[in-house]
């Protein structure tokens, strides 16, 4: 089978796309699983075909040396673009210096931080304090916000369903900010007000029982209708709790209104309803459908961009969605990726306002290969290189139970 295969590992013409030979001595350099069974002589399966190459090196430490005893040299490869999510994290922390993330220290807090507001208020109806305290949190995301292009890849993922709603409300935050960011460069004021009234947008349920709250599948329509009444206690809460800024206000009351008036709790249309809810309402259905809850899987951002777009103009203000169509449309954080080269890795973010030239984190270098040190490629200044194509998505990058226990 090996005769006449290039030791470089070059695909020979009947090898499907996307399986190399790869000779024994190189095979730790590469991620992938095996494409095809390696049979003995007498046709006894040695190697399953499927087997993650990575996973039977460290299950199997001798399995080299046993196909060098069976002569056979090179194994065919399905090279993985991809990367776990915890190798990722890995070489997102390694390459850190050279890319500005949100601190996940300052995420996790501000979401342990909505979590205390949320149970003081069902416990006492106001949370003066905890909301001061959110207030800072919601500065200190807002200046993340505003410095770091790959803040989106910092959206956080949900652990169990009770944390939903607080990591749903850091999403909208960090979201929200970032689409005031690129609706109104230079506005810091305005990616503040829309990090904090992110932050707070569902504080209203936390007086909605958790049997509702947390049920996993559809609401009966009379569950429904406590469900909705959040959007106005929300507001009422957060008046008794100090908040007297009309633009945050109008981000707690109004987040669930549609453009064309068929939302709730005012039924206002168009511009009647404020800027900053428009854009809360973007970003709260944005995370709601790339979120992965008990009763349905998470959806491609790529994908939630076009439904969300398919309502532009109708449920939702269609400059807001152009702007969310910029954020996470094209190559969206996370999206894997080839490159002209042959080379392929994850968008890691977009650094000179040049959608489609983002930049890459290698994962297989031009043979397949995992480079040995992490490397970012932005593709603004590298003039030759450009994306062929887009693999798949890695959906949301960063989980902040891991760092926050460090
Ligand atoms: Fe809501």
């Amino acid at each position: 089978m090996e005769t006449g295969v290039r030791r470089d590992g070059a695909l020979p013409g009947a090898m499907e796309e996307g399986v190399r030979f790869v000779h024994l001595d190189e095979l730790h350099y590469f991620r992938g699983r095996l494409a095809e069974d390696v049979m003995s002589d007498d046709g006894a399966i040695l190697l399953q075909r499927g087997s993650d190459i990575a996973a039977l090196l460290k299950a199997m430490p001798g399995v080299i040396r046993s196909l060098r005893r069976w002569k056979r040299e090179y194994l065919p490869i399905r090279i993985s673009p991809s990367v776990s999510e915890d190798e990722f994290e890995t070489i997102l922390k390694t390459i850190e210096p050279k890319i500005e993330m949100l601190d996940p220290q300052l995420a996790r807090r501000a979401i342990d931080q909505v979590d205390e507001v949320y149970s003081v208020i069902s416990e006492h109806g106001q949370s003066k304090e905890g909301i001061e305290i959110l207030s800072r949190e919601a500065g200190r995301l807002a200046n993340d916000v505003v410095k770091s292009p790959q803040i989106l890849l910092c959206l956080g993922k949900v652990k169990d369903s009770d944390e939903y709603t607080f990591v749903h409300s850091l999403n909208v935050a960090l979201l929200s900010g970032y689409l005031a960011s690129i609706l109104r460069p230079g506005d810091e004021e305005l990616v503040r007000v829309m990090t904090f009234g992110g932050l707070l947008h569902d504080l209203g349920k936390a007086l909605v029982p958790r049997e509702i709250l947390n049920k996993p599948g559809k609401l009966t329509s009379e569950e429904y209708g406590v469900m909705k009444t959040h959007a106005i206690q929300g507001t009422v809460t957060a008046v008794a709790s100090g908040v007297s800024d009309g633009r945050i206000l109008s981000v707690v009351r109004n987040h669930h209104e549609r453009w064309e008036g068929d939302g709730y709790p005012d039924g206002l249309r168009g511009n009647r309803i404020s800027f900053q809810a428009r854009i809360a309402a973007v970003a709260d259905v944005f995370d709601a459908l790339t979120s992965k809850r008990i009763y349905k899987d998470p959806i491609r951002s790529r994908e939630a961009v076009s439904m969300i777009m398919e309502s532009s103009g109708s449920s939702f203000d269609a400059a807001i969605v152009r702007a969310l169509l910029v954020t996470v449309g094209l190559y969206p954080p996370g999206s894997v990726v080839e490159l002209s080269d042959g080379s392929m890795g994850i968008v890691t973010g977009v650094r000179h306002k040049d959608l489609l030239r983002p930049q890459v984190l290698i994962t297989a270098d031009t043979r397949g290969r995992r480079p040995e040190s992490p490397l970012i490629k932005d593709l603004s200044l590298e003039g030759d290189l450009y994306i062929t194509r887009s693999l798949e998505d890695m959906g949301k990058g960063v989980t902040y139970e891991v760092s926050a226990s460090g």
